[in-house]
């Protein structure tokens, strides 16, 4: 029970407490000014680190789920078990009248699938939650034909808004159409747009796809391809920068929407981060874009953090995000983070990148071509400089 709910349950007859000593459960007094915050999810990807950051600022966590996604995380936290692809508001009606009668100061909202199951949360716990937080991308952005993209360009052109959960749509079209909604049914909510999300954990785990190529081609050693592009910038978004983010405008009720990301990094700057978190490699060989390209090492498709076309991907600006308090961690750290999930996840090191494991075809270049493609650019260059 938080102060709100207690000064309700006194009612207009008892003016005792004003005058009595309060009286206290454990250690927590009744006044006291833990907050209560319901994390939709929480146990996925980035869910985790969001509730991490809440704990350890002292807040009264809950969350909702299904209970099927990770439930040996967070055991000693209460969970409201609830599916919110039911239709009709089935799943939510479900929920227990005392969780639907607590007052929720902070709601987080982590959903990627149904905009309409971010509208029936929103009607559902209509007056039941102060500060509304939703997880959106860049993707809600229409054009991204120009550099440092701001809060208030155009979003995408939108569809009629679902009737069902079932609706599907391609996901920018999903999370705009979830945002369209949240400034419908909310007066105080924040929204961030994030950016490639990187953490300890990974998107889909047991998909070597998943995990952080760069870091763990460092990690390894020995001769690295490396892009030589002109003004090769790359951004992403550190899971607990984002999850402290949250934290701090929930604190300084920060509202509005933000692109949250790091600051356009140079690659190279990049590149002497992996090599402070891992070592220093034998050799590192910068290899021309095109002549990449020409070796079938497509930019971003096979080799991550390297776009063709960089207008707007790795240029979004965060200005408005830093401006508000979000303190983006070295990117060292992420990097060793990263790395550590890997270890944890694959304790032999034992990804082969670019080829088949298991019927999955992982998409990074193999070490095979790796050293083809080194060959061939050795060759190509002693030939250029003997011209
Ligand atoms: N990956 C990126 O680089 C990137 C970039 C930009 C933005 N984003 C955004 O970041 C967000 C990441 O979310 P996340 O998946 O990591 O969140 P999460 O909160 O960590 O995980 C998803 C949670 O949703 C619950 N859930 C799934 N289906 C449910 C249902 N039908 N009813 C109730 N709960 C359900 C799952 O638990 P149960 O299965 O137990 O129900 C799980 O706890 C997404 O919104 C994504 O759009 C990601």
């Amino acid at each position: 029970m938080n102060k709100r709910d207690f000064i309700k349950t006194l009612g207009t007859a008892s003016l005792l407490p004003l005058v009595t000593p309060l009286p206290t459960f454990g250690t927590t007094s009744f006044f006291s000014k833990q907050k209560k915050v319901l994390i939709l999810g929480g146990r996925g990807f980035l869910g985790p680190t969001i509730v991490e950051a809440f704990i350890a600022s002292g807040y009264d966590v809950t969350l909702l789920n299904r209970g099927k996604t990770n439930v040996h995380l967070f055991k000693n936290l209460p969970v409201i078990i609830a599916d919110r692809e039911k239709e009709n508001k089935q799943g939510l009606r479900t929920i227990a009248k005392k969780h639907k009668e607590t007052y929720w100061d902070i709601v987080v909202d982590t959903w990627q699938k149904s905009p309409k199951a971010v509208a029936d949360f929103l009607q559902e716990f209509k007056g039941q939650f102060g500060h509304y937080h939703y997880i959106s991308t860049i993707s809600v952005y229409d054009k991204w034909d120009k550099k440092y993209i701001q809060e208030d360009e155009p979003l995408n052109p939108l569809p009629k808004f679902p009737e069902t959960v079932e609706e599907h749509f391609r996901y920018a079209i999903r999370k705009t159409l979830a945002e369209e909604a949240i400034r419908e049914h909310c007066k105080d909510f924040t929204i961030y747009r994030s950016h490639g999300i990187r953490s300890y954990r990974v998107g889909r785990p047991g998909n070597p796809d998943s995990e952080p190529f760069w870091p763990i081609r460092f990690f390894r050693g020995g001769e690295i391809i490396l892009p030589n592009v002109q003004n090769h910038h790359m951004q992403f978004t550190d899971a607990i920068s984002l999850a402290n983010f949250v934290v701090h405008c929930s604190k300084s009720k920060i509202y509005g929407s933000f692109n949250v990301a790091n600051t356009p990094t140079p690659f190279k700057d990049y590149v002497s981060s992996l090599i402070h978190a891992t070592q220093t490699p034998k050799k590192m060989h910068w290899i021309d874009g095109d002549f990449l390209i020409k070796n079938d090492i497509i930019p971003y498709k096979i080799m991550p953090f390297w776009r063709e076309t960089p207008k707007g991907s790795y240029y979004f600006n965060v200005q408005k995000a830093i401006s508000a308090g979000l303190v983006n961690r070295p990117m060292v750290e992420v990097i060793s983070d990263q790395l550590e999930g890997y270890k944890h996840r694959y304790p032999n090191d034992d990804i082969v990148f670019g080829e088949n494991i298991n019927g999955q075809q992982i998409k990074y270049y193999s070490s095979d071509k790796e050293k083809e493609i080194i060959k061939k650019w050795m060759l190509h260059t002693n030939k250029k400089n003997h011209e």
